[in-house]
C-alpha cells in the first residue's frame, strides 16, 4: 500500500526530519526544500547505491565530479542558450504567468478566464556573474548548469585516454542542477535546485542504439526495483518525435505514479535518450557543417575517438540514463509508506524502506532509562556498532513509542537491552515489517545486522 498521495509524505517528512520547506524563518522561499537528518541520509543512501551500482559493479563506467559553473560557450554549442526554453503566456485577466503546455481546457488555473496572450519563450537557465564586474558587463555571464551532462561530454577525452577505455564505456555524474521553472511545485518533484544522477554510455555511430536504450530501460527498471519501487507503479513513456529534446532521436521515459489520486497519476522520474553524437560533434573544433564551415570556431580540441580494429575515426554516440535524485527519492518514499493495525486496535505508519536506503539501520533502545547497567550497556552496543552501520541510541520514551518512531522512519531493527541482558549478554531484535521479535548474542549482533541489512542485488545482464 503505497502513500495515497504527495501530501501524506509532505507532512510525515516534515514531522520526521526528512524534509523541511527551506528559509521558513523568512517566510520560505517558493518551491525550495532542506534535508533534515533523515532526508540526507536517504538522499547520500540513494546516490551511494546509484553510483555502487554503475562505477563498482559493472566494468564500463568511469565517475568523474565536474564543476557546475562552466565557460558559458559550453551553453552556447550544446544548444542551451538557443533553444532551453519554456513557453510562457500571461492571462489577461489575473496577470497571473504560466507554461503554456501546462494549461488545461484552456483555462487559466487561478481564474478560469481564458483570455490569454501569445506564447513567448523564456530560457530556463539560471544566470549569474563571474568577478567583481559591473552589473551590465556581458563578458561576465555565466549560468549554473540545467544539466550535469555537459560535464562529461567536456571531459570525454581526458576521461578516455586517461583511464585507457575503449567503447562502449560509460562515464557517470551526480550534482546539482539548476533551472528557473516557471511553475515548480508538488514538494521535491520540481524544484529550481536539484540533484541528477546522469550517465552518458559512449557507443560507436553503428550501435544498435535503440536496442541499447531498451537494454538501460531494463537496467533502471531492474534497480528501481532494488531499491523498493514496485513495478506496477512505474510506466514506460516513448516520448513522440515532436517532443523530443533537439539532440535526442529517441527517448523513453520511466514514470511513476506520484499522484495515484489523480486521473492522470503519472509524473516523469527518469529519461533515457539516445542523444546521437549530437554532444561530441558540436564541441570539436574539426566538426564541419554540410556546406564544409566549422561548426564550432570556438573550440580547441576535437573530441572525436579512433577505434583501433576498424581503423576510423568518429564521433561517438551517446545513450544517457538521467534520473533524478530527489525524485527517486520521493518514489522510495512513497513505495514505502504503510500504515499497519497494533494489536490494541491503534494504525501505525510504516516505511518499508530498502534496508540500504534506509536513513538509521539500527535504534539501540534501553527498556528501562533509569537502570544505569542497562543504559550503559545500551550506549555500548550503539558504539560498537558504528563503525559498520548507521545506528542511533534513544531512550526518550516508553518502548512502544520508541518502536512507532523507529517504524515511521523506516529503521528495520530495533534492538532492546533489557534486565536479562545483564545476565545473558543477548538483546532482542525486533523486526520492522513483521513486528517479530529474536533473541540474539552480543557478540553475534554485527554480524546478524549485516547479513539481514544487505542490499538487494541487481542482476547486471550483458552489454549487447
Ligand atoms: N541530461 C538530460 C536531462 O537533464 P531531463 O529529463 O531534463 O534530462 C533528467 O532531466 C531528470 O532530472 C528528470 O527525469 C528528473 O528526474 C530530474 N529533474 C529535471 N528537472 C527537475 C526539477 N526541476 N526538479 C527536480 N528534478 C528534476
Amino acid at each position: 500500500m503505497p502513500a495515497p498521495n504527495i501530501d501524506t509524505i509532505v507532512s510525515l517528512a516534515k514531522r520526521r526530519g526528512f524534509v523541511f520547506p527551506s528559509s521558513e524563518v523568512y517566510g520560505g522561499l517558493g518551491s525550495a526544500w532542506d534535508y533534515g537528518p533523515l532526508g540526507v541520509e536517504i538522499c547520500n543512501n540513494v546516490k551511494e547505491a546509484w553510483w555502487r551500482w554503475l562505477v563498482y559493479e559493472r566494468d564500463d563506467i568511469e565517475g568523474i565530479d565536474s564543476s557546475i559553473i562552466l565557460n558559458r560557450l559550453v551553453w552556447k554549442y550544446s544548444g542551451h542558450e538557443a533553444t532551453f526554453n519554456d513557453w510562457l503566456v500571461d492571462c489577461r485577466k489575473c496577470k497571473g504567468r504560466f507554461r503554456a503546455d501546462k494549461i488545461v481546457d484552456n483555462k487559466c488555473p487561478s481564474c478560469g478566464a481564458s483570455d490569454w496572450t501569445e506564447a513567448r519563450p523564456f530560457n530556463t537557465m539560471l544566470q549569474t556573474k563571474l568577478g567583481a564586474v559591473a552589473d551590465d558587463d556581458p563578458t561576465a555571464l555565466a549560468y549554473l548548469r540545467p544539466e550535469t551532462a555537459q560535464g562529461i561530454f567536456i571531459n570525454f577525452l581526458n576521461v578516455q585516454t586517461t583511464m585507457r577505455r575503449k567503447l562502449p564505456f560509460g562515464i557517470a555524474q551526480v550534482g546539482k542542477s539548476f533551472r528557473n521553472e516557471v511553475t515548480p511545485g508538488n514538494f521535491i518533484l520540481r524544484t529550481r535546485e536539484f540533484e541528477q544522477m546522469e550517465m552518458e554510455y559512449f557507443v560507436a555511430p553503428s550501435a544498435e542504439h535503440s536496442k541499447l536504450v531498451d537494454y538501460w530501460v531494463e537496467q533502471y527498471l531492474e534497480w528501481f526495483s532494488s531499491l523498493g519501487i514496485s513495478r506496477e507503479n512505474l510506466y514506460l513513456y516513448e516520448v513522440p518525435p515532436e517532443e523530443l529534446a533537439h539532440y535526442s532521436k529517441r527517448t523513453v521515459d520511466i514514470m511513476y505514479r506520484y499522484f495515484p489520486e489523480r486521473e492522470k497519476p503519472w509524473e516523469e522520474l527518469m529519461g533515457i535518450a539516445w542523444r546521437t553524437d549530437f554532444d561530441l560533434s558540436t564541441h570539436s573544433k574539426n566538426k564541419l557543417d554540410e556546406e564544409g564551415k566549422r561548426i564550432n570556431p570556438d573550440s580547441t580540441e576535437d573530441l572525436s575517438y579512433f577505434d583501433e580494429p576498424t581503423k576510423q575515426r568518429f564521433y561517438p554516440h551517446v545513450i544517457e540514463p538521467a534520473a533524478g535524485v530527489n525524485r527517486t527519492v520521493l518514489a522510495v518514499l512513497m513505495d514505502a509508506y504503510c500504515e499497519k493495525t497494533n494489536d490494541k486496535g491503534e494504525t501505525r505508519v510504516i516505511l518499508k524502506l530498502s534496508p540500504q536506503l534506509a536513513p538509521i539501520k539500527a535504534a539501540i533502545l534501553p527498556l528501562a532509562k533509569n537502570k544505569p547497567e542497562i543504559v550503559g550497556m545500551a550506549k555500548a552496543i550503539k558504539r560498537s556498532l558504528q563503525p559498520v552501520l548507521r545506528a542511533v541510541y534513544d531512550d526518550t520514551g516508553g518502548i512502544g513509542k520508541l518502536y512507532a518512531r523507529q517504524d515511521e522512519v523506516g529503521t528495520p531493527f530495533c534492538v532492546t537491552v533489557d534486565h536479562q541482558s545483564l545476565e545473558d549478554e543477548a538483546v532482542t531484535v525486533r523486526d520492522r515489517d513483521t513486528w517479530e521479535q529474536e533473541r540474539i548474542k552480543v557478540t553475534d549482533l554485527a554480524e546478524h545486522l549485516q547479513k539481514r541489512l544487505k542490499p538487494y542485488p541487481v542482476p547486471l545482464a550483458e552489454t549487447i
